[in-house]
C-alpha cells in the first residue's frame, strides 16, 4: 500500500519509540516526513538509520512546547518540501510518574506544556497549510490512561484525557476545511520508555495477564495511525481508537 505517496506527514516525538514507528510506516507507504524531536542526540541516527533504508524521511529538532519554534518549524517543512503539511501526528510526550504527593508544579507544567499545548501550536501552524491543500488529517495519541489509568500517574492521566477533549474539539472547528482529527489510544506498549516503569517480575506478570498474550508492538500502533491518516479513514474525525490488545476490555 502507498496510501502517503507525495504526501508531506508531520510526526512529533520521531526519534524513538512510537513515533519512530509511525514515522517509518508513513515514509514506506510513499509519505515524505518530517521527523520532529527535540532530541538531535537521538533524532539524527534514528533518521539516518529511516533513511538507510530509502524512506524519504528529514530530521527536525523542535521542542514542541515552544509555541514560536513550531510555527517557524512547520514553516520550514512546507518550504523544504516544497508543499504543505497533509498529515500532522502528534506523538511527542514528557511524561514523569510520581504518587500524588510528590507530583509538583513544574512535573504538570512540563506534562501539559509538551503534551497538550504542544498539540495546540502543532495544530495550528499546520490547520493553515491543510487547508490550503483542501484538507488534511492529524492524529493525537492518547492512552488507555486516559479512561483506565494505573497507579501514580495523575498528571499522565490528566494528560491523555485533556488530549481526548482537544481531539473532539478540533475535529468539531476544523471539520469545514475537510482536515480530520482523531485519537490514537495505545495500552500497553513495549518501548523503552514504557518498560523502564517497572521492574523485570512485573512487566513480566504485567504482559502474561494481556488478553492477546503480549504487549502492543510500536508497529501495531503505527498501523492504526496509518488507517486513521489514509483514504481508509476519510470518514472518521472526532474519534478514539483504542489500540490495546483487549486489555481495557477484558474483565480478567
Ligand atoms: N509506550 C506505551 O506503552 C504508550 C502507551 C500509551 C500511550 N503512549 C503514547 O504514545 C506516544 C509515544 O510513546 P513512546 O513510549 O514511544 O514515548 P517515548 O518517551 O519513547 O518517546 C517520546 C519522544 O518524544 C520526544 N519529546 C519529548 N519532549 C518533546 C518535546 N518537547 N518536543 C518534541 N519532542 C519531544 C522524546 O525525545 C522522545 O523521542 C506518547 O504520546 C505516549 O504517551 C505510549
Amino acid at each position: 500500500m502507498r496510501r502517503f505517496e507525495g504526501r508531506v506527514c508531520v510526526v512529533t516525538g520521531a526519534a524513538r519509540g512510537i513515533g519512530e514507528a509511525i514515522a517509518a510506516r508513513l515514509a514506506a507507504e510513499g509519505g515524505r516526513v518530517a521527523a520532529w524531536d527535540v532530541s538531535e542526540r537521538r533524532l539524527l541516527p534514528a533518521v539516518a538509520a529511516l533513511q538507510a533504508q530509502g524512506l524519504d524521511v528529514q530530521p527536525f529538532v523542535c521542542d514542541v512546547a515552544d509555541r514560536a519554534a513550531v510555527a517557524a518549524a512547520m514553516a520550514t517543512v512546507e518550504a523544504h518540501f516544497g508543499a504543505p503539511v497533509a498529515v500532522l501526528v502528534n506523538n511527542a510526550v514528557w511524561a514523569r510518574f510520581a504518587p500524588l504527593a510528590d507530583t509538583d508544579e513544574a512535573m504538570v507544567d512540563r506534562t501539559l506544556a509538551v503534551g497538550l499545548k504542544g498539540m495546540m501550536w502543532t495544530l495550528q501552524a499546520a490547520a493553515p497549510q491543510m487547508r490550503r491543500l483542501g484538507g488534511g488529517a492529524v492524529v493525537n495519541l492518547s492512552s488507555t490512561s486516559a479512561a483506565r489509568p494505573v497507579t501514580q500517574a495523575i498528571a499522565y492521566a490528566a494528560l491523555k484525557a485533556g488530549v481526548l477533549g482537544l481531539t473532539r474539539a478540533a475535529a468539531v472547528e476544523l471539520a469545514a476545511d475537510r482536515i480530520r482529527v482523531n485519537a490514537v489510544s495505545p495500552g500497553m506498549v513495549g518501548t523503552e520508555a514504557s518498560k523502564a516503569q517497572f521492574d523485570a517480575p512485573t512487566l513480566a506478570t504485567r504482559e502474561a495477564a494481556m488478553p492477546l498474550g503480549r504487549f502492543g508492538a510500536p508497529a501495531d500502533i503505527a498501523g492504526a495511525v496509518a488507517f486513521l491518516a489514509s483514504g481508509d479513514g476519510a470518514y472518521v474525525s472526532g474519534a478514539e481508537l483504542v489500540v490495546d490488545g483487549g486489555w481495557t476490555t477484558s474483565s480478567l
